[in-house]
């Protein structure tokens, strides 16, 4: 059993609608198109490609928070489809995101304690309110904060620190799976590394499964089992992350490969700090 993937996708299709067109027919952009994969437990997929290309819809649709059009998720062996009630509200705890923007996961209203006991308290985890108050304290230390953080507010923190507390809120319901949605992006070079470090940290700890999107091919090199390359919606190269990127197949992934400055195995570390990023900048995030 725990050799089967975590979380197997096949055939997945996404269509936005876009304008109506001539006559009233509605006209349809096909964002995600037959996409296939499996998740191993444990070990994390990058999700690569320019921007536009479908990645952050993948994403969504794994995290239930967008309906596919066609094709089946199943997740630790359970087809998304045929869930009951119950089964999805488990999903959505063992499910988490972290997205380029920690304000998409953060009420700048909200406490930093506020939001790290939300999802506790509607999953009814951590039993009395003073063991999850605990809880939050302990969360805050692992993503290398304070205990003082408990009391202010998501703007009082430095880009940096504001993922952290994005990544602890992920882990406080104890998810197997994170999907990172391009989760340092938006972060300076140094920071940059470090919250990588703590997102391999925490896989390691945790024993967590990530979904990593990204357009930086350094990042892939440092945290990546495995690589999918996406274009325009469809996955045109699958493999190991080393085999991938030593022997591209794709005149696409080649021209991604391109766009960085080492892939020197010795440079392994400068190229995850120095960014590598595609030509096109993504502008979804
Ligand atoms: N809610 C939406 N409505 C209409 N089109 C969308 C929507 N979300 C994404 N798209 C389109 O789908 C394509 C893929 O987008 P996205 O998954 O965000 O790509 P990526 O994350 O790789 O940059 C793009 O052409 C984008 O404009
Ligand atoms: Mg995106």
């Amino acid at each position: 059993m725990s050799d089967s993937p975590l979380l197997s996708v096949r055939g997945l299709v996404k269509d936005f609608p876009l304008r109506k067109g001539l006559f009233g027919a509605r006209e349809w952009k096909r964002a995600v198109d037959d996409v296939s994969f499996d998740v191993t437990r444990g070990k994390t997929l990058a999700l690569v490609g320019e921007s536009g290309s479908g990645k952050s819809t993948v994403g969504l649709m794994l995290l239930d928070l967008l309906e596919p059009t066609a094709g089946e998720i199943r997740y630790a062996g359970h087809s998304f489809s045929s869930r009951s009630r119950k089964e999805r509200l488990a999903l959505r705890q063992e499910m988490q995101v972290v997205f380029q923007d920690p304000y998409a996961s953060l009420n700048a209203r909200m406490t930093v304690r506020e939001a790290l006991l939300e999802g506790m308290i509607v999953h009814r985890m951590g039993g009395s309110h003073a063991e999850r108050l605990d809880r939050a304290a302990q969360l805050l230390g692992e993503v290398g904060l304070s205990p003082g953080a408990l009391d202010r507010y998501p703007h009082e923190f430095s880009g940096g620190q504001r993922q952290r507390i994005a990544i602890a809120r992920a882990l406080s319901v104890n998810p197997h799976f994170i999907v990172l949605d391009e989760p340092t992006s938006a972060l300076d070079v140094s920071v940059q590394s470090q919250v990588l470090n703590l997102l391999r940290r925490l896989q390691r700890e945790h024993g967590l499964t990530y979904l990593f999107i990204t357009h930086n091919l350094g990042v892939v090199e440092y945290l990546a089992d495995e690589v999918a390359v996406m274009e325009a919606g469809r996955i045109v190269e699958h493999g190991p992350v080393v085999e991938t990127f030593e022997n591209p197949r794709e005149a696409y992934t080649r021209r991604l490969l391109g766009s960085i400055p080492t892939l020197d195995p010795e440079h392994r570390h400068v190229t995850a700090a120095a960014g590598g990023f595609f030509r096109t900048p993504d502008k979804h995030g």
